[in-house]
């Protein structure tokens, strides 16, 4: 894929290979890395705008940044438009300068609640919430799918109706609500979106190799990438697409996201924490079923660093 400039706003990404918001993974500290592999913008993971007002603390974790996160864009989910207005104001987001609302969310819980990726069944609501997230004073971008299901896409209308509202950027997950993360990723709903817009477009799903992402962007006409599962799996899907010659090899780049993560977590949770995130490194790796037993004893991240250095997994 060739690399180009994002323009989102006033703002503009260095390049199109972007990190998704990813829950329990694209933290800080996962952040600031994928931005040391080239990474043009990378996400948090969604908060909710109802949570950051009654009980910001709750989301602290999620708002934490390192000054090394060039641009900072944090994700936000909600369908009232109010709590999204008092979210984009609310000093404790300040410094990001990018606000991403969050419509593709398929979690039970996020959907029955008129939440995430219900919202595209309401375009009217859909509208509000991004008109009032317009009302603070930076550019606002909006993460979608094709629909609620695959036989009735509402990817154009909806990609409209976000631009229409004042969205400078929509992400698409090219699946529907109901496929949540299997399926293959439908290109043309995305193309429609695309050839629809003046906006950025920035296609998602199922990039896990370069040629995932060349065919992405070649079948779309998408402005960009957002990579998700692929970059949990090898961090360095990112240099790779975007060139840039990387300061560690993997398992140095594992053991700083473990020192990190102890430094900010606890020698203790960071263990727990990073379970899941390990997993993913291990996956089809030779001997990754019998780490991964190792990685999830582990009690803590001194052991978690030792079964990493002595491994020949990485
Ligand atoms: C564990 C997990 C957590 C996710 N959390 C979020 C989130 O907080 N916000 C969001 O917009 N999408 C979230 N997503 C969706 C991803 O950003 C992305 O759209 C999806 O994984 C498809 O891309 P992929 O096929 O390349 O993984 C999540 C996905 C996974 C697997």
């Amino acid at each position: 894929m060739q690399l180009k400039k994002i323009k989102i706003g006033n703002i503009e990404t260095p390049n199109n290979v972007f990190f998704a918001p990813l829950a329990g993974y694209s933290d800080a500290i996962m952040r600031s890395l994928c931005y040391t592999l080239g990474a043009g913008l990378c996400f948090t993971e969604m908060v909710s705008a109802k949570g950051l007002y009654y009980s910001p603390n709750a989301s602290s974790d999620i708002i934490f940044t390192y000054p090394n996160e060039k641009i900072k864009a944090i994700q936000i989910f909600g369908n009232d438009p109010e709590f999204i207005k008092r979210a984009v104001d609310n000093p404790l987001i300040e410094k990001f300068d990018i606000i991403d609302i969050n419509m593709g969310c398929p979690v039970p819980k996020i959907f029955s609640n008129g939440e995430g990726s219900a919202l595209m069944q309401n375009f009217s609501l859909a509208s509000k919430v991004i008109k009032s997230a317009c009302q603070g004073s930076k550019p606002v971008t909006v993460k979608f799918r094709t629909g609620i299901t695959d036989d009735k896409p509402l990817t154009r209308d909806f990609a409209v109706m976000a631009e229409d509202s004042g969205a400078s950027l929509i992400t698409i997950h090219g699946r529907s609500k109901t496929a949540v993360y299997s399926g293959e990723c439908n290109y043309a709903e995305i193309e429609k979106a695309k050839n629809a817009v003046k906006i950025p477009v920035i296609a998602n799903g199922g990039v896990f190799s370069v040629d995932d992402a060349n065919r992405l962007i070649e079948n779309t006409g998408a402005d960009g990438v957002m990579l998700a599962r692929g970059v949990l799996e090898n961090p360095f899907l990112i240099s790779n697409l975007t060139g840039f010659t990387p300061k560690f090899t993997l398992k140095q780049f594992i053991l700083k996201q473990i020192e990190l993560a102890s430094e900010r977590y606890g020698y203790e949770r960071s263990a727990i924490l990073l379970r899941k995130q390990m997993a993913f490194y291990l996956k089809g790796a030779t001997g990754g079923k019998k780490l991964k037993e190792q990685v999830f004893s582990a009690s803590n991240a001194g052991e978690l660093i030792n079964i990493i250095e002595s491994s020949n997994c990485f």
